[in-house]
């Protein structure tokens, strides 16, 4: 059985304090999780505050990037040992805008795939199609290859610590989402991809979230179908009230 997990991504939102504030309302809101695995990934900045705000709670820490190298002379960056070390179990890995603004190749995300495994951190892996791509008929051979790419080469026990996040590139922060089935078909897709290189038994295991302009009023739609564990959210994750929502969807 896959753990259903929410996961917001507060992008370059949110300074320390500001992200203080909002764990503590998300503290309040989410005193029961109702079985649903939930993780925020503040900025770089604000990790050790939401870290402090985090004990004793059942939500969990995730950083948005890293580096794969364990330290050196790398100006700017952050690596998986410092995120462990302030108490990061996830990491966001190739998100779109990262791919997009900074040139993120997906060889380079499967190094940091490595990394983050090598290092006790369970990737959140991101991929998805442009509008142009979808309109040429190339999301399932782009995204394919995408999830190829960076699960290359990775030891086959470790593959059920990782996630997924289908996130059409259209569908992110345009408050125009996909809809629950036609997410449910890549979704599958990824998963008979993840089966075509690790076996069945694994792929089953795996977490495939959707993402995209999730809303406390969507959610469910995606939920209910059978391929889709989860979501990653950025927007709405930004609010104690609509985070919450999303998160006790069920209920
Ligand atoms: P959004 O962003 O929910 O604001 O569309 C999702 C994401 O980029 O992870």
């Amino acid at each position: 059985m896959r753990k259903p997990f929410i996961a917001g991504n507060w992008k370059m939102y949110k300074t320390a304090s500001e992200a203080r504030e909002l764990v503590q309302g998300l503290r309040r809101a989410l005193t029961d999780t109702k079985g649903v695995e939930v993780a925020v990934c503040p900025p770089f900045t604000a990790l050790a505050q939401v870290a402090e705000e985090l004990k004793g709670t059942e939500i969990k820490l995730g950083a948005q990037d890293l580096f794969w190298e364990e330290e050196g002379a790398f100006t700017g960056e952050v690596s998986p040992v410092m995120l462990k070390d302030l108490g990061c179990e996830y990491v966001i890995i190739g998100h779109s805008e990262r791919r997009q603004y900074f040139g993120e190749t997906d060889e380079q995300v499967n190094k940091k795939v490595k990394a983050a495994l090598a290092h006790g951190l369970k990737p959140i892996i991101c991929v998805g199609e442009t509008l142009a791509q979808r309109d040429a008929g190339q999301t399932e051979s782009l995204v394919r290859e995408q999830v190829e790419k960076a699960l290359a080469g990775l030891e086959r026990e470790r593959v059920p610590e990782i996630v997924i996040a289908y996130e059409p590139i259209w569908a992110i922060g345009t408050g125009r989402s996909s809809n629950g089935t036609d997410a449910n078909q890549v979704i599958g897709l990824i998963r008979r991809t993840i089966a075509g290189m690790f076996g069945t038994e694994v792929a089953a295991e795996v977490r495939i979230q959707y993402g995209g302009s999730v809303k406390p009023q969507n959610i469910k739609e995606f939920m209910a179908e059978a391929e889709i564990d989860g979501a990653l959210v950025g927007g709405a994750s930004l609010q104690v009230d609509s985070f919450a929502a999303i998160v006790l969807y069920q209920v």
